[in-house]
């Protein structure tokens, strides 16, 4: 997907974007003008080559059978060393600019990731985290190519093409004038060229995103096409993509490889005319043989740059559009800092209360409508309601991942507005229906949020989570490493891992409010009442808000709220809402008979 945005398509802001850029550059000024200086030496030296050779030329042709090679065999000594040292000094130039433009990556990544840890809980629940990896990775790798092969081509480039063009006006003004005659025709013709190709190499890069897009959707839904035997279909869909692509990159390409070519072909051209007038010019003994082939030389090196020019450009337009993908998301608006004034959050005792509290993820539609609760310290409320009810919405508003619109929430009387975020979010415990492992051993996977819990302490969480017998078949035990995506364990299994965390986490801190989102939506029934004592061990005294789809597991709750498109439609005790035989009377007569 990257991809597609960030090939051949412009910048929007080149300049602002290139300043930016600059920024990141600044640190390292002085390194780049050393690699300035030693650019336009070596360039220097190997455009003193072609003098020299046309020297040792003209000494054999004056010789005439009587040739002085001592003195041809210093000139090519002499052009030797001016080769030999511009190739080291390019050496030393391309490691130092590959340094650099390593540094920069280093710190866009760093800048990038910094700044993830920023940003609102809002931000990943609308941006694909493939788009947001590709550009931690792909867009920042573009920048850093183009760092550090670009500037040193531009660099030669503008030093090659002032100096050529010096040095064969200074042989020879009218074959210089003869020289000149096809660059305009090669100018005009790349210019033309860009833009017949710039809309086609769109096209490509376009059609290569879509089918990206197609493969990534294909990888993640594969056992689904499998189920619904949707195999063919997905065949044909993808040979239509497949087709277009190769179109569209035989349109780009074909193109993209006459161009090579024809500007060879235009150079020729220009040499035949360098021969041509340069044998009239040496008949009237106006040249000499050596200042003849010099020139051929120069004139080469001084079309070369000119040629490339298209693609430098390219180039660069590329890597600023990566660049701005980038600083755009640097640009996002970060969590709203904390109020100046905002408190820490102490000694908390746990009454929790919403007052009159509206909230929409977007302005356009509101969820949670007119919401008031209390939950006193130490009880236990429970959330019911069928799904897209807003039952997340109300745990992702007690934890301030999002703000209400209107109304308040206190936590002891205080409104949590002015709180500080992290001393709020320290004072609940979590567990969450998307349960979130990383790639380490069991062990760590546990100990997550407590340093230096002890193998004891771990395993008496996994015991009354009812996860140790099955880490004790695993290979390695508390040892097994876990796969990022937790691939290895059943989702159920994640589930008792989290809630295992959070009976480590609890029987240490202090946390006196409890969260739990469907923490057992996966496991499966016989399990879920296993662990029930010791999920009621991790609610003790603290105020949990319970959901949980299966109505059998919150019937002891002191308070039940029964949520329905974002309205609280019933609330009371298991009993009371059973006497009342609402809304709560028939979900729950839907489940058990
Ligand atoms: N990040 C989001 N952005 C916009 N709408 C959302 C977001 N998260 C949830 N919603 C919408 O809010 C409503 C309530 O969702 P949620 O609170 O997750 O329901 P549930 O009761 O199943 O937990 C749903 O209609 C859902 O589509
Ligand atoms: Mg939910």
């Amino acid at each position: 997907m990257a991809r597609r945005d960030s090939i051949m398509t412009k910048p929007k802001d080149s300049k602002g974007t290139f300043k930016r850029l600059l920024r990141f550059l600044g640190p390292f000024r002085y390194m780049i003008l050393f690699v300035a200086i030693l650019s336009i030496l070596s360039n220097l030296l190997s455009l003193w080559g072609p003098n020299l050779a046309g020297a040792a030329i003209n000494e054999a042709a004056a010789g005439m059978g009587r040739v002085n090679f001592e003195r041809v065999y210093a000139y090519a000594l002499r052009m030797l060393i001016c080769y030999v040292s511009a190739s080291l000094l390019t050496i030393i130039i391309n490691i130092t600019m590959v340094r650099i433009s390593k540094r920069v990556a280093f710190r866009m990544r760093q800048s990038v990731f910094e700044k993830l840890m920023r940003l609102p809980v809002g931000f990943f629940d609308q941006n694909q985290a493939g788009d947001i990896i590709s550009r931690v990775s792909y867009d920042i790798d573009v920048i850093s190519t183009c760092m550090s092969t670009d500037i040193v081509s531009i660099l030669t480039s503008v030093v090659t093409v002032i100096g050529s063009l010096f040095m064969m006006i200074s042989i020879s003004l009218p074959l210089s004038a003869v020289a000149l005659i096809t660059i305009p025709a090669s100018v005009l013709y790349t210019a033309k060229m860009r833009k017949i190709t710039q809309p086609r190499f769109v096209k490509r890069s376009k059609s290569y995103g879509t089918m990206n897009g197609f493969v990534e959707e294909m990888l993640s839904g594969q056992k689904t096409i499998l189920a619904y035997a949707y195999e063919d279909t997905v065949d044909k869909r993808f040979d239509d993509i497949n087709n277009g692509a190769a179109n569209a990159y035989y349109d780009a390409d074909s193109i993209g490889v006459t161009i090579g070519p024809t500007m060879g072909f235009i150079n020729n051209i220009c040499l035949s005319l360098i021969a041509f007038f340069g044998s009239i010019l040496y008949m009237n003994h106006a040249i000499t043989l050596g200042s003849i082939s010099s020139f051929v030389l120069y004139s080469r090196k001084f079309s070369g740059p000119i040629n490339e020019v298209a693609n430098i450009i390219n180039e660069l337009f590329s890597a600023l559009a990566a660049a701005e993908r980038v600083f755009n998301l640097l640009d996002q608006e970060e969590e709203l800092s904390d109020l100046p004034d905002a408190q820490h959050l102490t000694d908390v005792n746990g009454n929790v209360s919403l007052d009159h509290v509206a909230f929409g993820y977007t302005p356009e539609q509101t969820i949670i409508h007119d919401l008031s609760l209390n939950a006193q310290a130490g009880k236990l409320i429970a959330i019911v309601g069928p799904t897209g009810a807003g039952k997340t919405t109300i745990i992702n508003l007690l934890m301030r991942f999002y703000d209400v619109d209107s109304g308040e929430i206190r936590v002891d009387g205080k409104n949590i507005r002015h709180l500080t975020r992290r001393s709020l979010r320290s004072a609940y415990e979590m567990v969450l229906q998307d349960t979130w492992v990383f790639r380490g051993t069991i062990f760590e996977n546990i100990a997550y949020g407590r340093e230096n819990a002890t193998m004891d302490e771990v395993v008496a969480a996994a015991k009354a989570a009812h996860i140790h017998p099955f880490i004790m078949r695993l290979p390695d035990g508390y040892e097994t490493i876990v796969a990022e995506d937790g691939g290895n364990i059943s989702k159920g299994q994640k589930q008792l891992l989290t809630i295992a965390r959070a009976m480590l986490a609890s029987s240490q801190d202090n946390s006196c409010m409890l969260i739990l989102d469907e923490a057992t939506s996966n496991v499966d029934t016989s399990t879920e009442r296993a662990i029930q004592s010791a999920m009621r061990d991790l609610m003790r005294d603290k105020t949990c808000f319970v959901i949980a789809h299966r109505l059998s597991t919150i019937q002891n709750a002191d308070l039940i709220l029964v949520l329905n498109h974002g309205d609280v439609v019933e609330q009371g005790t298991h009993a009371s809402l059973m006497a009342s035989k609402g809304f709560y009377y028939n979900l729950y007569r839907a489940q058990f008979e």
